[in-house]
């Protein structure tokens, strides 16, 4: 494949092409078992609106969504398909930041809508591709955290370039656009806008000093030439969805880490670069001018990333720590809660086909005001079996359970999950947990391979479960609810909040669950939160070429979800090409502060280059938003 089409892929399809399906394979067991299956199937959606799908036997005691009429106090929007932003009647909105504004005054001016960001300023402004973001108060300051995911070389590079760096300058300038961004924002009346030259601004890159605390910081896996103790990693990378700890610091999370490393010199693969899909060349050529990136000359770099990562965005001094006890895999996001005894929980998704959902549990309890020392150091690793007749467990990882050393368990936390029989879930994205029930959900976006071939463990992906369709194009919402309304309880009980589908262009299984009509359908559930008044919104990164089983959802879009009701509403479209990412709000709610990556068009000024933005969105009467 030449640079071109490998700079057009997107992280999954990258996924892909280094593990392609087999044209002969042993899949076609799966398929059939899949197929035989689908007398269970149909029980699952007949039961629907009964339990499996709105929730209303096992987990609920409400009625179904469309007997109880409209509970949101806004109108729901249609469809889009231009390249603007649309929002209920009675919102508006407008951009806060977008890719290369500037955080310092020595860059104002520095974005040019025809050239981009200069590599001398790439630092100095806000980055490109923004994902999960976090709010914070400071007395009256409101300090927002805000992930850069990943970069577009064909956006931010000179045509002649072609998608990928010629040279270590070029270089530079795609590892400033990515990491992690700290600003300080405030309304003076026209709206929030970012204050420039706050003591809090802060960019935190690829080359940022960080340590590493927990069982696998200083471990053999993760010592490199320039770190031989094995406890200064540097930089964050594929910045993804977002945490905020209980103590008011925010949480990365690095996802599709394993592209940015490539190897210079033939080598044989190991198990656990196949299993986190590493190796052959890097996505943006890094490992052609920077030897950290070149498997061949540090292989265990890619063991430093993958991590959650802790950042104090009200301490601009603070240096970043990597969380090795959360383990390491392609974090989606990190939702932090408390079991009822005091410790604290972290519930986590990691982002590939057939891959699992994970929960941390600390050995410490918290409360308001007390230290927080060993909490995300010290304590045990679980991954989820999702049961079919609607039950399930966290399933400890220890070196009891896995007959693998802690440090092993942490790095290559995938395999430690198939050796105690996690379950494989259709892509685990965003986990959110309702503020005013003992209750998480979890994204399953989509899965084109469910019930067709294994995931790049070997694990094989039946249909069931939680995922119950194969080739799964549309995606659905799985909660759970743990024993005791107690989030340190090792089981739970599930259901599905809500099945993606086509009820137009379907009338079966592939039409969704009941709470989809033609009215509110999507596809691709990924970016979720609640909202303090124990709202879902739900924010959606599919397909939006509203053709084939996709016409009639047209782009991607913010919805908001009632999860007593299981009702579903169309708040936000978003410009054709982008997806819909990140969601957080000022502390009085009056404000949503709301990601658009990758928008196609030129989308937000109208000219120049299409640039990637935070947007705020608010209610003309003043009140909250919701
Ligand atoms: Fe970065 Fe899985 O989304
Ligand atoms: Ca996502
Ligand atoms: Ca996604």
């Amino acid at each position: 494949m030449n640079k071109q089409d490998i700079v057009r892929l997107s992280w999954d399809e990258f996924d892909e092409m280094r593990d392609p399906r087999p044209d002969n394979n042993a899949f076609d067991a799966v398929v059939e078992r899949a197929i035989s299956r689908r007398g269970f199937l149909g029980g699952v959606l007949a039961f629907g609106s009964a339990a499996a799908v709105m929730g209303t036997g096992v987990l609920s005691s409400t009625s179904s969504a469309k007997a109880e009429g409209a509970t949101f106090n806004f109108e729901p929007i249609g469809i889009a398909t231009d390249h603007e932003i649309h929002v209920p009647a009675g919102y508006s909105w407008k951009p806060l930041v977008r890719w290369g504004d500037p955080l310092f005054k020595d860059a104002e001016g520095a974005y040019s809508p025809e050239t981009g960001v200069p590599v001398e300023m790439s630092d100095r402004v806000f980055g490109e591709n923004t994902d999960g973001m976090e709010t914070f108060v400071d007395g009256d300051r409101t300090i927002l955290a805000i992930n850069s995911e990943y970069v577009n070389p064909k956006i931010n590079l000179p045509a002649e370039a072609e998608g990928m760096p010629r040279n270590a300058d070029e270089v530079k300038l795609l590892k400033n656009m990515q990491g992690v961004t700290v600003l300080e924002i405030a309304d003076s009346g026209d709206g929030y806008a970012v204050v420039l030259d706050s003591p809090y601004n802060r960019r935190i890159t690829h080359e940022t000093p960080m340590t590493m605390d927990g069982p696998a910081a200083g471990s053999d896996l993760v010592r490199t030439n320039a770190d031989p103790e094995g406890r200064s990693p540097k930089g964050t990378m594929n910045n993804c969805g977002s945490g905020k700890t209980l103590w008011g610091t925010y949480l990365t999370c690095e996802e599709n880490f394993n592209g940015y490393f490539g190897t210079t010199a033939e080598r044989e693969a190991t198990e656990g670069e196949v299993r986190y899909g590493i190796g052959g060349e890097g996505r943006y050529a890094y490992e052609k001018f920077d030897e950290r990136f070149d498997l061949s000359k540090e292989p265990n770099e890619p063991n430093r990333h993958g991590w959650v990562t802790e950042i104090n965005p009200l301490d601009p001094e603070s240096t970043p720590v990597k969380h090795t006890a959360l383990g390491r895999f392609k974090h989606e996001n990190a939702e932090m809660v408390q079991a009822a005894d005091g410790r604290v929980v972290v519930y986590m998704g990691d982002d590939e086909r057939g891959e699992f959902i994970y929960r941390y549990v600390s050995n410490g309890t918290w409360a308001e005001g007390q230290p927080t020392d060993g909490l995300l150091s010290d304590g045990t690793l679980y991954v989820a079996r999702f049961n079919d007749d609607m039950t399930g467990e966290w399933l400890a990882l220890t070196p009891e359970t896995t007959g693998m050393p802690i440090e092993e368990i942490l790095v290559f936390s995938r395999m430690a999950g198939s050796k105690v029989g996690a379950t494989t879930m259709d892509r685990p994205e965003w986990v959110a947990a309702n503020p005013l029930r003992v209750e998480a959900y979890c994204a399953l976006t989509n899965n084109k391979n469910r019930g067709v071939k294994a995931n790049a463990g070997g694990d094989e992906q039946p249909v069931g479960g939680p995922n119950p369709r194969e080739t799964n194009n549309f995606g659905q919402i799985v909660r759970w609810r743990p024993e005791g309304e107690d989030h340190g309880a090792d089981t739970f009980t599930w259901d599905l909040y809500v099945m993606a589908g086509n009820p137009k262009a379907y009338n079966n299984v592939y039409a969704g669950s009941d709470n989809i009509n033609e009215g509110n359908m999507f596809n691709s559930p990924d970016g979720m939160a609640f909202s303090s008044d124990g709202m879902l919104w739900i924010q959606t990164d599919g397909d939006d070429s509203n053709e084939g089983e996709f016409e009639g959802q047209g782009n991607n879009q913010m919805l908001v979800g009632n999860p007593e009701t299981g009702e579903i509403a169309r708040f936000l479209t978003a410009p054709n090409g982008a997806e819909v990412t990140g969601l957080t709000w000022s502390a009085d709610r009056k404000v949503a502060f709301v990601g658009i990556q990758h928008p196609g068009g030129n989308w937000p000024d109208g000219n120049g280059k299409p640039r990637s933005a935070v947007i705020s969105v608010w209610r003309e009467d003043g009140e909250a938003i919701g």
